[in-house]
């Protein structure tokens, strides 16, 4: 199979200056829910790769990438220029172990994202598996803004269909709202406020977590919960903690 599959634009979701979604349509093989891809444009004759989560269930043939403006980022700030129609480059197949086979059994999912990286959960969200294999599901989208809770009508619709399974807890760090948590989440595992509010206990013996997104959170909110006795989950030697990072520290 070669490297590239050329995919073309459905449609371009604009959720804040910042904030936008990517809507492709792309003859690629089956993927799983929590993997990413890549996406390549040809920018000034080379080719700028980047790898995204699919936001999409896999049963769904319109491919969703969630994605952040960074500054001075090569790949994001041309994104946003494309239009319906436009052609754009995705790998054939998707990649990455942040999926649900690769997390052992256990009572309660906790999904913790944040930014961009709530696309992986609503994924994984999507399939009929997740709400087979765990009584209880934590969702928890921490950012900085409130106008960056994005995808909150497809979260209503989850919680309107899983009303007695499934929890979602806003972290908004930057400002004062009455709905969300205010702060970061490590803070919240460590004085108890992410329990009280799921009113579920997190712990080794009844709990998975997973997390993904900024890497100082996914490292900060591990330690915390080393601490609390969960450990990191590897093939060879299972545990509670399964990460996934968009870059590095
Ligand atoms: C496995 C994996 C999956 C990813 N999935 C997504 C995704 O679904 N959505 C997404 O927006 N990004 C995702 N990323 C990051 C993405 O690949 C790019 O790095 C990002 O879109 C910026 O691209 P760029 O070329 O503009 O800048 P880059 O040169 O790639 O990044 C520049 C800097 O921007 C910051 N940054 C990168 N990504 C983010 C982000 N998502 N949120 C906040 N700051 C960031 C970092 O400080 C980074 O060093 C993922 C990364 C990995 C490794
Ligand atoms: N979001 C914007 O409005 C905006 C605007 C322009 C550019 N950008 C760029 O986009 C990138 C970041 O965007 P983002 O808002 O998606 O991501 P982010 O910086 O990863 O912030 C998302 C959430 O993660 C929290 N967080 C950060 N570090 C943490 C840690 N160590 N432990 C626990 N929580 C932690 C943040 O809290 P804190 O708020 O406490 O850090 C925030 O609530 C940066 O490159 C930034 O320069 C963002």
């Amino acid at each position: 199979m070669s490297t590239w599959v050329e995919g073309t634009v459905v449609r371009l979701r604009k959720w804040t200056d910042e904030l936008y979604s990517l809507q492709l349509k792309a003859d690629i093989a089956p993927f799983t829910a929590g993997q990413f891809t890549r996406i390549a444009l040809d920018i000034n004759g080379e080719r700028v790769a980047r790898p995204y989560s699919f936001v999409n269930g896999p049963d769904n043939p319109l491919l969703e990438f969630y994605f952040i403006i960074v500054p001075h980022g090569p790949l994001t700030h041309h994104l946003i220029d494309l239009q319906p129609g436009a052609p754009v480059f995705i790998a054939p197949r998707g990649a990455g172990f942040f999926i649900l086979d690769e997390v052992p059994a256990a009572d309660n999912l906790w999904m913790l994202a944040t930014g961009t990286a709530i696309g992986p959960f609503l994924s994984i969200l999507a399939t009929t598996e997740v709400w087979q294999r765990f009584k209880r599901i934590v969702l928890v989208h921490a950012v900085r803004t409130a106008e960056e809770l994005t995808y909150s009508e497809e979260i209503r619709q989850l919680l309107a269909q899983h009303p007695e399974q499934l929890e979602f807890i806003p972290f908004v760090s930057r400002e004062d709202t009455d709905f969300a948590i205010r702060g970061r989440v490590p803070d919240a595992i460590e004085n108890g406020q992410l329990e009280a509010r799921a009113g579920l206990t997190l712990n080794a013996e009844t709990s998975q977590v997973m997390i993904c997104g900024n890497p100082g959170m996914v490292r900060d909110t591990t330690a915390v919960l080393e601490a609390c006795g969960l450990k990191k989950n590897k093939r060879r030697d299972p545990g509670q903690i399964t990460t996934e990072q968009y870059w590095k520290d």
